[in-house]
């Protein structure tokens, strides 16, 4: 038997600090339960003090989750770690509280004003007081990788003393490289003398994109723990990315020699997920998970390829969950049909949301003759998404051309009234945009539009993402249909009902 090293999710906590990734309860509730489908050892659920609403958040994930465990993340501070305690009090399998408090010199002297002995007292005060409540103590010294080492093996030592069972080695600012945090990560196991207590843990930033090898090269040292994200979402330039992780170390079993308890096959299931739900597209050539992974171009490669697969492909698109695209329904196909497909692809739906989606189904069927996996999952999961539709879209009228001015008039539904405005713009979508400013009175800054086929062929469904700042809030919204259109105007309208659910 391989030794395993423990994965560590943080997407519903670090992942969800990317701007604009804000995840609403019934959205991370769907998530962690794939997570555990996935078979994360550990979802760290969210930060359960920053608000009420992320307690509501963590508390949610705890009680609904059975085989991971859950986490919740608190300073060194008392309301921080009865508030952690009192969301994941109630997971089913092993609670954990995560503590943190920075270390680096940086951080000690100009955010939080405090000496070297200090840090070290509250460090292992937190963790004391923590292991009153809970056995599952993680402790990680913020900005490990910047911290002076002898320090930093004194910190480790006291908390390791007071209770911690984990001691996470965060490269806060992803300023390290591989060769150095693997050093240091050795450097902790030879001169931390209570280090065989506690498991070693690694959190890796991505700035200079070195989150997935410096982590790597921190299991070569004596790490046994990753903490990592899906889709490598995170603060700034993300997290070290889940699958990465994780398909290096099943590729690389020649150098690794561990195992993990993820299921490969829901990693493509998964990251489809968490970007539709936090609104951020993966980028077509991100390793294991973009669209083009297992896409081969290049005559030469085609060629090689169709000779023997493993001229050109280390991995199966099959073990990370990329099925061969299938024709799965059409249009005379039933209720009954469409709910045991969806169950085949790991859908179970509640009545209501089998009506919704399958009102949807009926009318995709209808403009394309075939429906293809692909797209029913784009379908369900526009469906079961948790946003209140404030405004509904009714109906829009588009004049475009060359040679005209674009105009649009758009009618929405808004508490029970039909709402229409009129505008024109540099082009359809943006007068389209422009007339629902009008309707919903708000002036938001666009950031970023994205248009994805979901499928191949002239009658695929289009999938828009927009990503628009209103104030200090950033906010993504999604929408698909065949008509690129209508696909960009759900998802502005997505993206507003976002911004009216957070702050009405
Ligand atoms: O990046 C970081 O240092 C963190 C800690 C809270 C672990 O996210
Ligand atoms: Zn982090």
């Amino acid at each position: 038997m391989k030794e395993k090293i423990i994965i560590f999710d943080t997407t519903l906590r670090d992942g969800e600090q990317s701007p604009g990734a804000s995840l609403n309860n019934k959205e991370k509730l769907e998530i962690a339960k794939q997570l555990e489908t996935l078979g994360v050892d550990i979802i760290e659920a969210g930060f359960p003090v920053s608000s009420p609403g992320d307690f509501r958040a963590v508390k949610m994930v705890a009680k609904g989750i059975k085989k991971s465990s859950v986490c919740g993340l608190a300073r060194a501070v008392k309301a921080d770690i009865d508030a952690a305690y009192n969301a994941v009090k109630y997971a089913k399998k092993s609670p954990r509280l995560h503590i943190f408090l920075a270390t680096s010199e940086i951080h000690m002297k100009y955010k939080l004003k405090k000496a070297e002995s200090e840090i070290l007292k509250a460090s292992a005060w937190a963790v004391k007081y923590a292991k009153r409540k809970l056995k599952d103590i993680e402790f990680s010294p913020e900005d490990a990788s910047r911290t002076n080492k002898e320090f930093l093996y004194k910190v480790l030592e006291a908390v390791i003393d007071a209770g911690a069972t984990t001691v996470n080695i965060p490269d806060t600012v992803g300023y390290s490289t591989p060769y150095e945090f693997g050093s240091l990560i050795k450097g902790i196991k030879e001169n931390v003398p209570n280090i065989h207590k506690a498991v070693i843990s690694v959190h890796c930033h991505n700035d200079l994109g070195l989150a997935v090898s410096n982590s790597l090269a921190a299991v070569l040292n004596g790490a046994r723990q990753v903490e990592c994200t899906i889709n490598g979402l995170g603060e700034r330039a993300g997290n070290a990315s889940l699958e990465e992780v994780v398909m290096s170390l099943a590729t690389r079993g020649d150098i690794f020699n561990f195992g993990t308890n993820i299921k490969t096959k829901e990693i493509y299931k998964t990251s489809r997920l968490v970007s539709k739900l936090t609104g951020i597209p993966v980028q077509p050539n991100k390793a294991i998970v973009g669209a083009n992974a297992f896409a081969h171009e290049a005559g030469i490669h085609q060629d090689g390829f169709l000779k023997e697969r493993r001229t050109y492909e280390i991995m199966k698109p099959q073990d990370v969950g990329f099925e061969e695209t299938k024709l799965v329904l059409g249009k005379h196909s039933g209720r009954h049909g469409l709910k045991a497909r969806l169950k085949k692809l790991g859908y179970t739906l509640t009545d209501k949301e089998l009506d919704r989606a399958f009102l949807r189904f009926k009318k995709l069927a209808d403009k394309k003759k075939e429906v293809f996996d692909e797209d029913l999952a784009t379908i369900v999961e526009d469906e079961i998404s948790a946003i209140p539709e404030i405004y509904r879209l009714v109906s829009f009228y588009i004049s475009s051309g060359n040679k005209v001015t674009p105009s649009a008039s758009v009618t929405l539904k808004h508490k029970g009234k039909d709402l229409r405005a009129d505008s024109t713009g540099d082009g359809p979508v943006d007068a389209c945009y422009k007339a629902l400013e009008k309707i919903a009175g708000v002036k938001p800054r666009l950031l970023g539009y994205n248009l994805n086929a979901v499928t191949a062929g002239k009658d695929a469904l289009g999938e828009v993402s927009v990503r628009m700042r209103v104030g200090k809030r950033i906010v993504n919204g999604r929408g698909a249909s065949t008509d690129v259109i209508e696909a960009s105007l759900k998802a502005y309208l997505n993206a507003l009902n976002k911004i009216e659910a957070f702050s009405g």
